[in-house]
């Protein structure tokens, strides 16, 4: 296990993996983010090519969701920057980011309770007929992509609030995935999913991968889910990635065993203090 080296990000990836053929679509250059005495992130290199698909894995409060935070303009890094397609950008704010093609789904999720599932799937978004809201084709079309990703939902016209709490994840996801983004962030996209939605989650995921024009970083907990689905798994520790490695070159026991021995340190060094 091998922290990042600061300053050259080819240079730290740990598993030696650079750039891809096609370019990266993302990049994370010298990212570090502290809220008051905690430190979040430190000085984070994060690639994702063009069509990868990413696992960002890590314990509680490693740092993950402050990353997709940063790279999707929810929050302002305190150093470093973000490289999008080989241009250098300032993220100002997520709407900002959208317009660039990064569209993300928070942990926390971005839904307003109060307006019907179609209505949130065209947020910020609203197919506009003269002065007045195109309401029939917003409808339609949601429920066609709904049908689509096998989501199933009472009616599209419900309040979001009424859904169960794993349906509010699916609305969020599909709207991401129908927004024509070229890059996706997914925070615990599989959290509070059943097994179906689970499978139709990762499905979805595959689809896209096969389409080859979006690029996707997942962050997730369970190493399996996230092995099956990613091309390359970056562990997060500590706000510092300590391993980059190509799926297959890397286990579900290995990443337990990086983990575990963490914390065994962590524990050692806790009994001398
Ligand atoms: N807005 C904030 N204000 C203060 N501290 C924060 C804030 N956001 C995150 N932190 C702290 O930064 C650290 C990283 O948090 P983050 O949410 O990124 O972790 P995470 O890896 O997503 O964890 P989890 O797996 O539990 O979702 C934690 O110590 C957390 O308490
Ligand atoms: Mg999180």
């Amino acid at each position: 296990m091998a922290a990042q080296a600061p300053g050259t990000p080819e240079a730290a990836q740990p598993g030696g993996y650079g750039p891809l053929p096609g370019g990266d679509a993302l990049r994370a250059q010298h990212i570090g983010k502290s809220f008051g005495a905690v430190t979040a992130l430190v000085d984070i290199n994060l690639h994702l090519g063009k069509g990868e698909v990413l696992g960002l894995l890590g314990d509680n409060g490693a740092g993950k969701s402050t990353l997709l935070k940063i790279l999707c303009g929810f929050q302002q890094p305190d150093t470093g920057g973000i490289v999008l397609n080989g241009d250098e950008v300032t993220l100002r704010s997520v709407d900002h980011a959208r317009s660039l093609g990064i569209e993300a789904v928070y942990q926390d999720l971005a839904l307003i309770n109060q307006l019907s599932v179609y209505h949130n799937m065209f947020l910020n978004r609203e197919r506009v007929r003269g002065p007045l809201m195109s309401n029939k084709s917003m409808r339609d079309t949601a429920r066609a992509h709904l049908n689509e990703m096998g989501i199933n939902i009472p009616s599209v016209d419900v309040p979001v609030a009424s859904l169960s709490g794993g349906q509010r994840q699916a609305i969020a996801i599909a709207r991401a995935v129908y927004s024509d983004a070229k890059v996706l962030l997914l925070d615990e996209p599989l959290a509070a999913m059943g097994a179906k939605e689970v499978a139709i989650i990762l499905d979805l995921i595959g689809d896209l991968k096969r389409r080859g024009d979006v690029s996707i970083i997942i962050i997730a907990h369970n190493y399996g889910q996230a092995l099956e689905v990613c091309d390359r798994i970056n562990l997060l520790q500590h706000g510092m990635i300590t391993l980059d490695k190509a799926s297959k070159d890397t286990s579900v026991a290995e990443l337990n065993d990086i983990v575990v021995a963490e914390y065994r340190r962590a524990m050692e060094a806790r009994q001398r203090s």
